[in-house]
C-alpha cells in the first residue's frame, strides 16, 4: 500500500525516524540463506548498549529460557534468529525515542501495550487456520509498530499532541477520533508513512494503516484484521481483564481468520501471563 501523494501527513514535513541501521543490516543478513548465527550476533554486538538490552529482554521470563543467555550469539542460537530480530527491533526502535523520556506522556505504557500486541498478534497468527498472508514474526512486527505513529506525533507536535491526548481522555473517546478532527489524519496514517519509508513488507504497512479501520476495510485484509483485533484485545485486557476480552473476537472475525473460541481462550491465558513478564 503506497503512500498517497496528496497525503495530509506528508504535507506536514514531520521528522520521521529512520529504521535503525542494525535492523536494516539484520534484515539483509536474514535474506541470505547461508548467514550464520555468528554473523547475525556480530551485527548486534557492535552496539554494546543495544546488545545489553537484547540480553535483558531475551532473559526476561517471557521467553522462559532454562539457562541464562550471556551473549548475543548464545541468544541467537537459543531463541532463533527470527525471534532475535524481533527483540532487536524492539530494543533499537524504542531506543530512538529515549529523548522523550521527560515528556508528560506515558511512553512506557505505550511500549508495554505495543509489546503485548506484538506477542498477541504472533500467537494468533500461529493459531489462525485461515490464509493470513504474513508469517508470525512479521505479525509480531505489525503489533510492535502499530502505534508508532503516536510517538512520531508526540515527537513532532509535543504540547499540541499532549493536548489532544488530554482532550480524548476528557471526552472519553478514542485518540484517533480527536487526531482526525484536529489534524485531518491519525496516528495509523503516520505509522503507515514510517513503515513505508522503512520499506517494510506492504502487508505490514497495510496492517499498521488499518489498525483502527472499520470492518468493511479489514475483512479483505486478514493480517490487518488480526492486528486490529489483537490491538482491541490487549486494550480490553487492560481495561476489563483477560476473560472479558475474549468477546473482542466476534464470530465474523473468528471465521475470517480461521480461529476457534478455544484459540482465543488460550490467547487470553497467554496475554495474562505475558503481561507480568514484559521487559522494555
Ligand atoms: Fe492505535
Ligand atoms: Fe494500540
Amino acid at each position: 500500500m503506497a503512500i498517497q501523494p496528496g497525503s495530509p501527513v506528508l504535507s506536514r514535513n514531520f521528522t520521521i525516524p529512520t529504521l535503525p541501521s542494525v535492523v536494516q543490516r539484520l534484515q539483509k543478513l536474514l535474506e541470505q540463506p547461508d548467514a550464520g548465527v555468528r554473523e547475525i550476533a556480530a551485527v548486534v554486538e557492535e552496539d554494546a548498549p543495544l546488545a545489553a538490552k537484547v540480553l535483558k529482554i531475551a532473559n526476561s521470563s517471557f521467553y522462559g529460557l532454562r539457562e541464562k543467555v550471556v551473549s548475543t550469539r548464545h541468544a541467537a542460537s537459543v531463541l532463533g534468529v527470527r525471534v532475535l530480530r524481533g527483540v532487536v527491533t524492539q530494543a533499537s526502535v524504542f531506543k530512538q525515542f529515549e529523548h522523550l523520556d521527560g515528556v508528560a506522556f506515558d511512553l512506557d505504557a505505550l511500549w508495554r501495550h505495543s509489546i503485548l500486541c506484538a506477542q498477541a498478534s504472533q500467537f494468533a497468527g500461529r493459531r489462525a487456520r485461515g490464509a493470513i498472508g504474513l508469517a508470525p514474526d512479521e505479525l509480531h512486527a505489525c503489533g510492535l509498530l502499530h502505534d508508532l505513529g503516536k510517538v512520531v506525533l508526540l515527537d513532532n507536535l509535543r504540547e499540541r499532541y499532549l493536548e489532544l491526548v488530554a482532550t480524548a481522555q476528557e471526552r472519553q473517546v478514542e485518540l484517533v477520533v480527536v487526531e482526525r478532527e484536529a489534524l485531518g489524519f491519525d496516528h495509523a496514517e503516520v505509522g503507515h508513512v514510517v513503515a513505508t519509508r522503512w520499506s517494510l513488507p506492504a502487508q505490514v504497512c497495510g496492517a499498521i494503516l488499518l489498525h483502527h479501520a472499520p470492518r468493511e476495510r479489514t475483512l479483505a485484509e486478514p493480517a490487518a484484521l488480526l492486528v486490529e483485533r489483537c490491538n482491541q484485545f490487549v486494550h480490553a485486557c487492560e481495561r476489563h481483564g483477560a476473560e472479558a476480552a475474549i468477546e473482542v473476537f466476534d464470530r465474523e472475525a473468528l471465521r475470517a481468520l480461521g480461529l476457534l473460541v478455544r484459540d482465543v481462550e488460550e490467547l487470553s491465558e497467554f496475554v495474562q501471563s505475558a503481561r507480568g513478564s514484559v521487559e522494555i
